[in-house]
C-alpha cells in the first residue's frame, strides 16, 4: 500500500500487465495504419508515459503531437474543460488518433472532439489506457482500449492526485 497525501491507495495493475497490453495494442495500430502516416495526438497532463510507451512501439511512421485539457481537481472531476495548451499541428486531411490516459465521465473527450472534427482529419479514432465505464455520462466511442477499470480512483503511470504518483511505473487503486 503507499499513501499519497491524504489518501491509502493499492496496486491494482502491474508495470508487467501495462507494457504487454501496450505493445498488444501498437502491433493492432500499426497493422490498422501501415502506410497511412498517421498523426497521434496525446492529451497532456495524464496521457504522457502511455503515449510516450505506445509510441515507441509503433512500427510505421507517424507524428506526434500534445494539447493539454484539464478537468479534475482532486478525485473528482469539475466538469469544466479548459484548454491550457493548444494544438500547434494541422489536422486537416490527416488519419489523427487521441491518446487519452482515461475515460471517465466522458465530459473532456465530448467537449474537445468536436473542435478536432471541425478541422476536418481524414479520419478520427481514439486510444485510451484505461476507460471507467459505470462513470459514463457522455457516451464515447473508444477505437482501441487497453483496461476497463471500476468506477475507483486510480493513479501512477502518468496519472495523479493533485500533482503526484504520476512517476509509478504500475497503477494505483483508492483503497477501499
Ligand atoms: P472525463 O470525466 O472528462 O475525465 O472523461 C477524463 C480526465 O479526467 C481525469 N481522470 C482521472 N485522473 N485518476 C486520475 O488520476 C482517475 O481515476 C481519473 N479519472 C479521470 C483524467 O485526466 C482524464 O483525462
Ligand atoms: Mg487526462
Amino acid at each position: 500500500m503507499i499513501t499519497i497525501h491524504d489518501k491509502n491507495f493499492v496496486p491494482y495493475i502491474s508495470e508487467t500487465e501495462i507494457k504487454e497490453k501496450v505493445k498488444k495494442i501498437a502491433r493492432q495500430i500499426s497493422d490498422d495504419y501501415r502506410g497511412l502516416k498517421p498523426l497521434f495526438v496525446a492529451i497532456l497532463n495524464g496521457a504522457f508515459m502511455f503515449a510516450s510507451d505506445l509510441f515507441k512501439e509503433l512500427d510505421i511512421e507517424a507524428e506526434i503531437a500534445f494539447i493539454k485539457l484539464a478537468s479534475y481537481k482532486g478525485t473528482t472531476s469539475t466538469g469544466k474543460v479548459l484548454t491550457a495548451i493548444g494544438l500547434d499541428a494541422d489536422i486537416h486531411n490527416r488519419h489523427v488518433v487521441i491518446i487519452e490516459d482515461i475515460v471517465d465521465t466522458g465530459k473532456t473527450l465530448h467537449t474537445f472532439l468536436p473542435t478536432l472534427e471541425h478541422s476536418q482529419p481524414k479520419s478520427l479514432k481514439l486510444v485510451t489506457l484505461l476507460h471507467k465505464p459505470e462513470a459514463t455520462v457522455h457516451p464515447i466511442a473508444i477505437d482501441y482500449l487497453c483496461f476497463i477499470i471500476p468506477n475507483k480512483f486510480v493513479v501512477g503511470y502518468g496519472l495523479d492526485y493533485d500533482g503526484l504518483g504520476r512517476n509509478l511505473k504500475e497503477i494505483y487503486q483508492l483503497e477501499g
